[in-house]
């Protein structure tokens, strides 16, 4: 099969890419003008001339010389839902206009097949949960939702006036690798800058479907290779559950590997019993703590697990550890070397 991916530089298409290597696509072409998608997303594909790359906007596809695909996946699109709130043209370009071009190429090209990524952002904030494919009552309160719905009705009419197929795939939200928007990604660079605080957007009780990119991916394949008995289909592509916002939000309080008991007790140690000043723990005293916390604490155990395979690894350090590091550092097994005069060195470039 000879494909053509649009936004296969992005996060799922990228993850796509992958997945039809895997399975021996006879050809792949991925256009992309790299606007959020990455090129090392897919650079070691480029480097063994798995797939060909073209570096530019949707929107210029129709001055492209005869091309022979089967099938387009149709992943380029804005897919910053809330920048589309501040600039209100973006998603009417970018996704309507840019899957509209998309489809004229396809007419000229006599190209048949379309798999498009569309959005559960197109049912808006309906009552009926989940909301299956067929709801009458489709509306969107985005920007975003309205222009995937108004893809999807172009797809549709050009799928019944010219003979072409489509499966149009409305996606919960996806996470996995190479993640780059959304709510989680959200939340790690927030927790990344300051980890005392995470600000919640909205009330927090925005219930979310989450689903792994892995599953996005099979599940589209799977079912265009399955459902070929269709003119234009919409399918639902989601988990089963859904969570608040803000019990998502819970989870890395969840995960914090010592629980506060064993943090109270050890600082109650340090500050009253040994009058230390420092209430952050050495590398030992972490050892100890993580390996009483994993008796309780599936994170922590699995936490212990992963050190123990730093045994044997060479450790530089740049300056003299202190005796808490130095024991902890031995007890993983770890090869250290110290050298304190470092910083001179460097300074002097010696
Ligand atoms: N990630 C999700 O949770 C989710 C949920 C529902 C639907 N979708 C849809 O799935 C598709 C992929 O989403 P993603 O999360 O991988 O987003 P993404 O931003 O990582 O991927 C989109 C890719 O399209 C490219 N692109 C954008 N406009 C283009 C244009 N005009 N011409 C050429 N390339 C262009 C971008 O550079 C990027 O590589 C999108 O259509 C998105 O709307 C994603």
């Amino acid at each position: 099969m000879r494909y053509l991916i649009t936004g296969g530089a992005g996060f799922i298409g990228s993850n796509l890419v992958d997945e039809l290597i895997e399975r021996n696509t006879e050809k792949l072409t991925v256009i992309d003008n790299l606007k959020s998608g990455k090129i090392k997303f897919i650079e070691r594909h480029l480097k063994t001339n798995k797939i060909d790359f073209i570096n530019d906007d949707i929107k210029n596809i129709n001055s492209y010389p005869k091309q022979s695909f089967d099938t387009v996946f149709h992943l380029a699109a804005n897919a910053d839902v809330r920048g589309g709130v501040k600039n209100t043209i973006i998603d009417l370009e970018e996704n309507v206009v840019g899957t509209h071009t998309l489809l004229e190429f396809m007419r000229q090209q006599d190209i048949k097949n379309l798999v498009f990524a569309s959005s559960s952002a197109i049912y808006g904030e309906n009552k009926v949960r989940p909301t299956p494919e067929s709801v009458p009552d489709i509306k969107p309160i985005s920007h975003y939702g309205a222009s995937k719905l108004s893809a999807e009705a172009f797809i549709s009419s050009f799928c019944y006036t010219y003979g072409m197929k489509a499966w149009m795939f409305r996606f919960a939200n996806v996470i996995g690798k190479r993640s780059t928007h959304g709510v989680i990604p959200d939340f790690v660079n927030k927790l990344k800058k300051d980890p005392t605080k995470l600000e919640i957007l909205g009330d927090g009780n925005q219930e979310k479907s989450f689903f792994d990119v892995g599953d996005c991916i099979n599940g589209m394949i799977e079912v265009f290779e399955i459902d070929k008995n269709i003119t234009v289909e919409p399918y639902n592509l989601a988990n089963n559950s859904t969570i608040k916002v803000k019990d998502l939000a819970k989870i890395p309080d969840a995960m914090h590997l010592l629980p506060p008991n064993i943090m109270e007790s050890i600082s109650h140690f340090k500050k009253d019993v040994l009058r230390g000043k420092m209430v952050s723990l050495d590398l030992e005293e972490t050892l100890i703590a993580l390996s009483i916390s994993a008796t309780v604490n599936p994170a922590a155990q699995m936490a212990v697990e992963k050190l123990k395979e730093l045994a044997g690894c060479e450790v530089h350090m740049t300056h003299i550890p202190t005796p808490g590091d130095e024991a902890g550092l031995r007890k993983l097994g770890v090869n250290l070397t110290s050298d304190p005069d470092f910083s001179t060195k460097r300074l002097l470039g010696i």
